[in-house]
């Protein structure tokens, strides 16, 4: 087993030796901790990761699926150049308002649109509204549906859009062929379809931190 204990101190270097301080991010959880929502939010190192890579790629339209307290949609906000849009999906009105209050106070509320209610409906309605492709989608809601998810993540793609998804690897339960776990059997499922989808060039990446043992998967679209 990996040793959790070291991971998570060489996390706290690495935070404290790579990132800035930032109250607002600090506030975000603070708030997200005392509504009494589990620590499901990506890490700080991972969250500059996310943003890290939306500036890379320039990313001027990112969706996000599963807003949560609205944590990572922050890190990814601030890629965004002034006319940017992030569009974050979010199903629990409770998630949705705290994390609408978190985005007010880091100060992006003109940059980020959360959409509630179930993300294949939502997702539905912007693909028949035509909505301009994004460039940057982190898939990050119940792991249950990204086999559903894919097929509209890619309809709202346009060649070179990067697709991150969350939580593929779960301790390495992603190993797990049992089926009982609905969540796993949702991410083997997603990620059975990658490797050979005409439209995806993959690989999955596998993390250990703060956050435990887990993995992104990273879909360029073609
Ligand atoms: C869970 C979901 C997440 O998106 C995550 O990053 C960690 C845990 C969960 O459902 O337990
Ligand atoms: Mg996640």
């Amino acid at each position: 087993m990996p040793d959790q204990t070291l991971q998570n101190q060489v996390d706290t270097y690495l935070e404290t030796r790579l990132l800035s301080d930032d109250p607002v991010l600090d506030e975000t959880l603070d708030r997200q901790n005392a509504a009494g929502l589990p620590p499901m939010a990506v890490s700080p190192l991972q969250g500059a990761f996310l943003q890290i890579i939306a500036k890379s790629i320039g990313a001027r339209r990112i969706l996000e699926l599963g807003t949560f307290a609205g944590y990572s949609t922050i890190w990814l906000a601030r890629a965004l150049p002034e006319d940017g849009k992030l569009i974050t999906l979010e199903l629990q009105h409770v998630n949705a308002e705290l994390a609408q209050t978190n985005i007010n106070e880091a100060g992006l509320s003109h940059l980020i649109e959360i959409r509630r209610g179930e993300a294949e409906k939502q997702m539905n309605i912007m693909i028949n509204d035509g909505v301009p492709p994004f460039d940057l989608i982190f898939m990050d809601s119940d792991k249950i549906n990204y086999p559903i998810y894919l097929e509209q993540v890619i309809d709202l793609s346009r060649p070179g859009t990067l697709i991150i998804a969350d939580n593929v690897i779960r301790d390495g339960r992603v190993l797990d062929d049992s089926g009982k776990d609905p969540s796993i059997r949702g991410v083997r499922r997603f990620l059975d379809l990658l490797k050979s989808h005409p439209r995806l060039e993959t690989t999955a990446l596998q993390t250990v931190g703060s956050k435990g043992y887990d993995g992104f998967a990273l879909m360029l679209v073609k």
